[in-house]
């Protein structure tokens, strides 16, 4: 298995993935929405037997420091539990590192994000529709998290998701 770049070449298959993994499109149309915005920062795409079987989605957020929103992750239902889905993440937090990025806010499974560094208590500083114990935060490099840390907003395209 390969982790690369996404290119406009895999954009079918990446929507295809999506459809298949969420009980609805609507990931696979913000996946798209945050590539038309412009606010797809970070998009990779896991290659197995010639095919795309992964995919991770880092966007820009507004914040006080450089963050990114990471969402949404799907692995093919057929290669699920074999680390497909840590290899996407970890291969985007290295890169978003080496960007300059400061930190990574993620809203899922604390059971599952915690492996990667991912803590809710590092996000619990900031203000957020999504503030609770599924909204975490990497922060990356040396960054400090202030206790009074402001409002983070995910991209636009995050307000169209039910
Ligand atoms: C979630 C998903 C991306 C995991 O992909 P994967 O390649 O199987 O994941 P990995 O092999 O890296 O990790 C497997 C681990 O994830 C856990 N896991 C899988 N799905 C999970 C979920 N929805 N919530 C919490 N943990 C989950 C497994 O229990 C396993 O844990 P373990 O290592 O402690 O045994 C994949 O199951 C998927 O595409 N699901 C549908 C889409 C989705 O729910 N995406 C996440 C929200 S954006």
């Amino acid at each position: 298995m390969i982790i690369e770049a996404e290119d406009s070449s895999h954009h079918i298959a990446v929507r295809l993935l999506h459809v298949e993994a969420f009980p609805s499109p609507a990931e696979a149309d913000l996946v798209d929405q945050l590539r038309r915005d412009g606010d797809a920062s970070i998009s990779l795409v896991a290659i197995a037997e010639g095919r795309v079987v992964g995919h991770v989605m880092f966007s820009r957020m507004k914040a006080a420091f450089r963050a990114l929103g990471l969402a949404p992750v799907a692995v093919a239902v057929d290669k699920r539990m074999q680390g497909v889905a840590a290899a996407l993440i970890e291969e985007g937090i290295k890169r978003a590192k080496a960007d300059g990025c400061e930190g990574i806010f993620v809203l899922g499974d604390p059971d599952y994000y915690r492996r990667f560094g991912f803590s809710a208590g590092a996000a619990a500083a900031f203000e957020s529709p999504f503030a609770g114990p599924h909204l975490m935060l990497l922060p990356l490099g040396d960054m400090s998290v202030p206790s009074n840390a402001g409002q983070i907003e995910y991209a636009p395209a995050f307000s169209t998701l039910g």
